[in-house]
């Protein structure tokens, strides 16, 4: 081989060399063309094997030209392994990686219950007219259930009829309380007036189940009793509750009724909040009658020690199954109380 040769070689060999390594697509292929292009068998090794045997000028400058396309090569090769290490690396951290921009699993939380919601913004409305929240167990005595609300022994409500009696041992007046008025009666024997509260719960009635019946259902009871109550107090109260509570365009009527506990007594209709007052098929005739009402009865008053005539007071209960049913339009009571989670969850409103 002459130097021309050679140099041609080395040459060309540069060029081959220079792409077969950028070509390498991986570290095995990278060796590779490391033996092919600088091994022993390369044609490279053949040109650098032939300067021996040229004369010492050509020598040389083919020699020096050898060593350039050598180092030419080396860096090349060591510029892609790295190159190819970057690669790799990547590659490994990419398949590891965990997607942190899935949303993650949420635990499944409750929500309130809708006669909840409806009770606490019945209570929050009283609240921020200034009365406070009174309590009365579930379980009463027929005192507090009737007597001392001015139901006589002979009163049709007490049968065994409407009332859910108790079998306990020795006694036969202990009853589910069936309206939350006895709480009246205990807030009153506790504290003098002025008195102004509002007393939530759960009451019974032996009834049997249909869409406008449980034997289970929610009251608030209101009770304020102070000198010079009368019974424009009551009518302003429970307006100014019902525009709080359904809006300020509604309007209340009382109807003459019948609560011994009061007198005189009154049933309360809200004009509907649905369609406003003009009759649709929730309230049929424009009203919807959630609340009995009236002046507590001088007897009520006896019964706990206050005198009649120094006080007076109004009453009124409130049906919170009857309010919350046409705001959510729901028409069967029993779906408040089967506690189906897929009715449970329309509601929203978490604590
Ligand atoms: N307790 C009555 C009921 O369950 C509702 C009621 C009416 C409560 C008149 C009152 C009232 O305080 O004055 O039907």
């Amino acid at each position: 081989m002459d130097a021309q040769e050679a140099t041609h070689i080395l040459e060309e060999e540069r060029t081959r060399g220079l792409a077969m390594i950028a070509e390498a697509r991986d570290a095995d292929a990278l060796r590779a063309a490391e033996v092919a292009v600088l091994g022993r068998k390369s044609r490279y090794a053949d040109a650098q094997r032939s300067l021996a045997t040229l004369p010492p000028e050509d020598r040389k400058t083919v020699g020096k030209l050898a060593n350039e396309v050598r180092s030419a090569l080396e860096s090349e090769l060591e510029r892609r392994r790295e190159e190819l290490s970057r690669a790799d690396e990547e590659r490994l951290l990419e398949a590891d990686a965990v997607d942190v921009t899935l949303p993650g699993r949420r635990p499944r939380t409750g929500s309130l219950h809708p006669l909840t919601i409806v009770e606490q913004r019945i209570v929050d409305i009283f609240t921020r007219m200034g009365y406070r929240v009174a309590e009365g167990p579930e379980v009463e005595t027929d005192w507090y259930n009737f007597q001392a609300l001015n139901i006589p022994p002979d009163h049709p409500a007490r049968t065994m009829k409407d009332s859910l009696f108790l079998e306990v041992a020795g006694r036969s007046d202990v009853l589910l309380r069936t309206e939350t008025s006895a709480i009246q009666i205990r807030t009153m024997e506790k504290q003098q007036p002025p008195v102004y509260v509002v007393a939530p719960g759960r009451v019974f009635r032996r009834e049997s189940a249909d869409a406008t019946h449980s034997s289970v259902f929610h009251q608030v009871e209101g009770l304020a009793v102070d000198e010079g109550l009368s019974f424009a107090h009551l009518k302003g109260t429970l307006e100014a509750f019902a525009k709080a509570m359904f809006g300020p365009e509604q309007r209340i009527r009382l109807v003459p009724s019948y609560f011994p506990f009061v007198e005189p007594g009154a049933q309360v209709d809200v004009s509907c909040f649905i369609c406003g007052g003009a009759g649709c098929r929730v309230c049929g005739n424009g009203w919807i009658e959630i609340l009995g009402a009236g002046m507590v009865h001088p007897a009520v008053l006896e019964n706990v020690g206050y005198d009649p005539e120094r006080y007076t007071g109004f009453a009124f209960g409130l049906g919170i199954d009857r309010t919350a049913m046409p705001v959510y339009g729901i028409t069967d009571i029993r779906l408040l109380y089967e506690s189906d989670v897929r009715f449970l969850e329309q509601f929203g409103g978490v604590a």
